[in-house]
């Protein structure tokens, strides 16, 4: 198993691009089960999940074909299969997404539990309300949920919570619909207007993705979505995001390109109140560490609020501002877990309860040996390590390939020093 070695301390400085985001490109490829013709994707980035949600479909039926290092084509013509691998399903959590489309063509889909980061309880309830409003029966037998509709008919339903993949889900079960669905307290980040574009683009007729309230005009179980140009997937704002925040700790000048600083507002302010010196352009940002780190409280919103996958490396930042910050986790129920690996390199946390902790800095963090836990609090053990004293070793790198691409050529480029070794 792959672990990565890292000494800390050492200053960044330079430019580094951002890959396509992991939450849209899973997305786009799922949706593409609703196509009648093959599908080329862009920007999409080589990153574990991208690679289990391409098996998926082939498991499917369709044909997936890397066309150059970041373009794929989906063949899905092929598709006959309703029932997603069962495997491949645990292994993350946007699996889930590809039933919206089974069930809206083939009036069936079944699933195991689908699984992806250990972040606390990740119930599919909202999935089912929402599925069963458009006309679907659900049944749970032998740990596999079956949902049938012979046909979906459009409906007015309110997320009691505004899931996102759940909302995506629901927009792409209602566009193979008969009728109009209005979706109301949807989720409204970025990845959605970005999915309804890629789909009106075929043909689809959706409005008001984005914000809160998501129309869609159903065009019936034999919806043909027809693919016209290539589709970009967006920069992920997460990496671009886990970057500034590195370059706010570590770096006399980091430049982030190829991103979106309109999707990172809340991010960027939250930096500025810490002191760091950030600027934007239009498809960058640029980074100063500040001497003095200012302590900042944080509460975890739905976009456009502070987003919970940066929950994490934001707490590494508040380990060196000088005071005592908040930290209250609003979405996940278990997503404070890795800081008592954080507080074993030195910080000093106080756990208040499952949401909620606070930081009193700044402490010298020390080099550990550490297990990535999941995803994001994966990237934000890279930063702990590369802000510590001495040598860390992070091992269960799986967790962290899942979202980032080669993330540690990209450090390096930077000036960190950090090593993937193949044992
Ligand atoms: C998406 O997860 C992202 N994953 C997550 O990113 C991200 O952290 C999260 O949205 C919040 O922004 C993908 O897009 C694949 P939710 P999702 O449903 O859709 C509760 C990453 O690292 N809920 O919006 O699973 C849920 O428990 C990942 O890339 C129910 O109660 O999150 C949570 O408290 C981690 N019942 C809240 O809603 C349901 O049926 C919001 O979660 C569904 C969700």
């Amino acid at each position: 198993m792959p672990k990565f070695v890292i000494q800390g301390g050492k200053t960044l400085k330079g430019r580094v691009a951002v890959g396509g985001a992991k939450n849209h490109a899973l997305k786009l490829l799922a949706a593409s089960i609703l196509f009648d013709s093959p599908v080329e994707l862009t920007n999409v980035p080589q990153i574990e999940d991208v690679f289990r949600m391409s098996e998926l479909l082939e498991k499917l039926g369709a044909k997936v074909k890397k066309a150059s290092n970041h373009t794929l084509t989906v063949d899905p013509r092929g598709i006959k299969k309703s029932e997603l691998d069962r495997e491949i399903t645990k292994r993350f959590r946007a699996s889930v997404v590809a039933i919206g489309p089974l069930l809206g063509r083939f009036g069936k889909a079944a699933l195991a539990h689908p699984g992806g980061c250990v972040i606390g309880e990740r119930p599919i309830d909202i999935f089912i309300e929402g599925l069963t409003a458009l006309g679907a029966t659900f049944k749970e037998k032998d740990e596999t949920y079956f949902f049938e509709a012979k046909k979906l008919t459009g409906a007015d339903f309110t997320f009691r919570v505004p899931s996102v993949t759940a909302t995506e889900t629901l927009m792409l079960a209602a566009v193979a619909a008969d009728g109009k669905t209005v979706l109301r307290n949807a989720a409204s980040e970025p990845e959605i207007p970005a999915l309804a574009e890629f789909l009106n683009n075929a043909g689809a007729k959706i409005a008001g993705a984005g914000t809160a309230t998501i129309e869609i005009t159903g065009l019936g179980r034999d919806a043909k979505l027809m693919a016209s140009a290539p589709f970009e997937v967006i920069p992920d704002r997460i990496e671009a995001g886990s970057l500034a925040i590195l370059g706010a700790l570590m770096a006399s000048e980091l430049t982030i390109e190829k991103c979106n600083p309109e999707h990172l507002g809340s991010l960027l302010e939250h930096l500025k109140t810490a002191g760091a010196s950030v600027k934007t352009g239009p498809d960058w940002l640029r980074v100063k560490r500040t001497k003095k780190i200012n302590p900042v409280n944080i509460k975890t919103r739905e976009y456009p609020g502070f987003p919970t996958d940066l929950q994490a490396p934001f707490c590494i930042l508040l380990t060196q501002a000088n005071g005592r910050s908040e930290i209250f986790e609003t979405i996940f129920d278990n997503r404070l877990e890795y800081l008592k690996d954080i507080e074993r390199m030195g910080a000093d946390i106080t756990f208040c309860d499952p949401h909620r902790a606070i930081i009193a800095g700044p402490a010298a963090l020390r080099g550990r040996v550490m297990e990535s836990p999941d995803l994001r609090a994966g990237l934000a053990f890279i930063i702990a390590a590369l802000v510590a004293e001495g040598e860390s070793e992070i091992h269960n790198v799986y967790q962290i390939d899942r979202g980032y691409e080669t993330i540690e050529d990209k450090l390096a480029r930077l000036g960190a020093k950090i090593k993937r070794i193949r044992e």
